[in-house]
């Protein structure tokens, strides 16, 4: 597999109604042109990286795409069109012919994790002409007429909202966009357009994409939350038991168990123990200790979940950094 990676970045940005491209917008220090690359630079598979750009930033787009990769093997601007579908196929035109698998990603979601990229990039290689990562839409949906009448609401089961990157075989991308003549919000309906296949895998929540100054506030709000950021460690400590059962980190082991009040889940207490400490709730022994007999013999699964209900009650969720 030769790997292509299309970022479009040449959009004006005009819902966010910054002064310059919203790929060029800081937030947090970075614009998110470089925040959208920075998955990029520890995927595994080496890949070609094309940055389409507004023409008056080629230059500024070439030196933060160096940046981000720390390199400049393999990185190519070229200036986008009038319609997404324009730069994409700008970026297209850019990409070398030996390319078999082609991601097309929005700079605008400079904020989609990397086991996204790698769950899109290992459906493609497994045979499908088109994937598109989605989620599940938590709103009801309905139509509302020019008048402002609504119908009866779409059936949420069967709705997804669609992100990016979204993944493509070369070749049936390159013929979907020779048979497309307009524009779309996305590269999956160019394919389905043409007959292709359209497959999905899960997204991610960070993957929004950045339109609006809200979407823009909200993603300054988490990176600067991180300033609050509060971390705990503990240990836990057990006697072996003969006759108890071994569990550790809530699955069941052979050999000589732990003694304890509940299952003498080691690796769990001193996960709550960190969690509970953290956020300043007290212990394990606090909440789940002797002098609650109905936690005798009780699973450490369930201390884990009340011991999470309690902490976002106090308004703290745990958070991988
Ligand atoms: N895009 C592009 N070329 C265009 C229009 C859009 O490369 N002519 C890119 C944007 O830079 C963005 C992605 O397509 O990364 C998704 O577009 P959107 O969120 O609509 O961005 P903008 O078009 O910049 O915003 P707006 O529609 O508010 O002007
Ligand atoms: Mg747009």
């Amino acid at each position: 597999m030769t790997l292509a990676l299309i970022v479009v970045a040449a959009g004006r940005g005009e819902r966010l109604g910054s002064h310059f491209p919203k790929a060029f917008v800081e937030v947090g220090g970075q614009s998110l042109l470089e925040h959208s690359l920075q998955p990029i630079a520890s995927l595994s598979a080496p890949l070609e990286l094309v940055v389409v750009a507004p023409q008056s930033w080629v230059e500024p787009a070439r030196e933060i795409s160096e940046r981000a990769l720390n390199s400049t093997a393999d990185i190519r601007v070229v200036p986008g069109g009038a319609t997404r579908s324009e730069s994409v196929r700008s970026g297209l035109e850019a990409i070398g012919p030996e390319v078999t698998t082609v991601l097309i990603h929005d700079a605008a979601r400079a904020f989609a994790p990397q086991d996204v990229f790698q769950r899109v990039i290992d459906a493609v290689e497994a045979g499908a002409a088109g994937v598109i990562p989605v989620r599940e839409v938590a709103d009801t949906i309905v139509p509302v007429d020019d008048q402002s009448r609504t119908d009866h609401a779409v059936p949420r089961d069967e709705l997804r909202s669609v992100q990016t990157p979204q993944g493509f075989s070369a070749t049936a991308l390159r013929a979907s966009y020779d048979s497309f003549d307009g524009n779309a919000t996305d590269d999956a309906e160019v394919l389905r357009l043409a007959g292709y296949e359209v497959i999905a895998v899960e997204g991610h929540e960070a993957s929004h994409k950045i339109t609006y100054p809200s979407d823009l506030e909200a993603v300054r709000r988490r990176l600067s939350d991180n300033a609050d950021l509060r971390v705990g460690t503990a240990v836990d400590v057990h006697q072996f038991d003969p006759e108890a059962r071994l569990v550790v980190g809530g699955m069941d082991f052979d050999g000589p168990g732990l003694s304890g009040h509940s299952d003498g889940d080691v690796v769990l207490h001193a996960l709550i123990d960190a969690l509970l400490g953290a956020a300043g709730l007290g212990d394990l022994g606090t909440h789940f200790g002797t002098s609650r007999p109905e936690y005798a013999g009780a699973k450490s699964e369930v201390f884990l979940k009340e011991a999470l209900g309690l902490l976002a009650g106090a308004g703290f969720s745990p958070r991988s950094v």
